[in-house]
């Protein structure tokens, strides 16, 4: 089976650490989806380490990781991870795999999304500038190049192609960055790509499943920056929802099992767009000072505020999430109160659906305030040492969500993570 775990939010909800946790019952952990605009923090043996677009299954010696066929890859980022993990003693050559489908960012991807960035001025996204989005779509524009075309003879023919095709579009544009001074790095972490285990990625996977190996589907950003679900236009390029799991991997939906779902205990996001339940106040700061929520890849403070119910509940039925993961519960050590996003109101009217015009400024959130848990969750490690404070929490978010909350995690350590089930 294929388990798959995403965040429900939109994105840093600290799936690095639960994925290399959950690895360990696992044999393969695949990135189905994004780039190198993911930043997956793990603390291993006391070191930071930040993944990009390298599976966080690769500190467990005995895991695969498989780069799929749906996540768009900047070879040099590539490198660059690679490089730094054999610096801490972590061999990834032998058992990282990549999709021969998977789709290339090139320099001018990244001038694309910069300049283009650029010109949208205050209605920006707030991209992480990484290409992703040029990249997907060249992808679905029928004019991509894919890591198996590095392996064919016309490769520079094709890259030639692409490369004038971008130049006559940057020529629209302003602010256009010095992509070219980026070409020679390109082709060098083009030739270190070669070398690594470029594979058929459908069959490959299709093969192990057949083997009967347990595969974990390791999704990056947040199911609230889909591009079809998400709080479009100010989302990402792919499906970061399960479903995204079939097309970028090649499996069958059959095959899909357990989803686990990951949120914060409160929320953040990371760029522009619709947050109904942003604080503004000393709490969201409180909040961002607590929780270090400063961006991983891109080090922008990010914005802050109480979880999303109504928006949790839209993503836990779109992916079908059976298992839920509460993060950084320890953040909330010291609030007397918490407070839980259960409806909006748009336009003077009640719902608890996720609204399609989420970008209007008609949409307020409304909240149920619960008791804080003191300084309880902090040092906690087991699931009977609860706070009864905590305990309420967990029933209002699993009544209101109809799934159960499997893991909690309080603090940044592997160790930090409590069962309940
Ligand atoms: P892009 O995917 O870099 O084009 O960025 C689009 C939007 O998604 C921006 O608001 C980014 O801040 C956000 N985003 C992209 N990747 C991540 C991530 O891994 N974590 C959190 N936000 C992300
Ligand atoms: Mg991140």
């Amino acid at each position: 089976m294929v388990d798959v775990l995403l965040g429900l939010q939109w994105g840093d909800e600290g799936k690095g650490k639960i994925v290399d946790y959950l690895a360990q019952g696992y044999d393969i952990i695949a990135r189905f989806q994004g780039g190198p605009n993911a930043g997956h923090t793990l603390y291993v043996d006391g070191n930071k380490v930040v993944l990009r677009t390298i599976p966080s299954g690769v500190f467990n010696p005995r895991t695969l990781n498989l780069i799929g066929n749906g996540v768009v890859i900047d070879p040099v980022t590539l490198r660059e991870e690679i490089e730094g993990l054999k610096q801490l003693g972590i061999a990834v050559d032998t058992n990282l795999f990549i999709a021969h489908k998977a789709h290339l960012i090139l320099p001018s991807h990244r001038a694309l999304d910069a300049a283009s960035e650029a010109a949208k001025g205050k209605d920006k996204i707030g991209s992480t500038l990484k290409g992703i989005g040029p990249a997907y779509m060249d992808k679905t524009g029928r004019n991509g190049l894919r890591v198996g075309d590095i392996l064919t003879e016309n490769w520079k023919e094709k890259y030639e192609k692409l490369k004038n095709k971008h130049m006559e579009m940057l020529a629209m544009y302003q602010d256009i960055p010095d992509w070219k001074s980026w070409e020679a790095e390109f082709f060098n972490a083009i030739e270190y790509l070669r070398n690594l285990n470029i594979v058929n990625c459908e069959y490959w996977i299709n093969e192990h499943l057949a083997n009967g190996k347990k595969i974990l589907a390791e999704g990056a950003q947040g199911s609230m920056l889909d591009v079809d679900y998400g709080t479009y236009p100010f989302v990402t390029s792919s499906n970061t929802i399960a479903a995204g799991v079939c097309t970028g991997l090649g499996i069958a939906p059959q095959k899909v099992g357990d989803v686990y779902g990951i949120t914060k205990a409160y929320c953040t996001r990371v760029g522009s767009g619709p947050f109904p339940t942003e604080l503004f106040d000393e709490t969201g700061d409180k909040l961002r000072d607590a929780g270090h929520e400063y961006g991983a890849v891109t080090k922008r403070p990010r914005r802050c505020g109480w979880i999303d119910l109504v928006a949790l509940k839209y993503a836990v039925m779109m992916s079908g999430a059976n298992r839920l993961i509460v993060t950084k519960t320890d953040v909330l050590d010291g609030f007397d109160e918490i407070r839980v996003c259960t409806s909006y109101t748009v336009n003077g009217e009640t719902t608890t659906e996720f609204p399609f015009d989420i970008c209007s400024d008609n949409i307020v959130a409304n909240y149920e305030t619960l008791e804080g848990w003191g300084n309880n969750m902090t040092g906690c490690t087991d699931a009977q040492a609860l706070p009864g404070a905590f305990l309420k929490y967990q029933h209002k978010l699993e009544s209101f969500l109809g799934a159960r909350i499997q893991f909690v995690s309080n603090g940044t350590g592997r160790n930090n993570l409590i069962k309940i089930f």
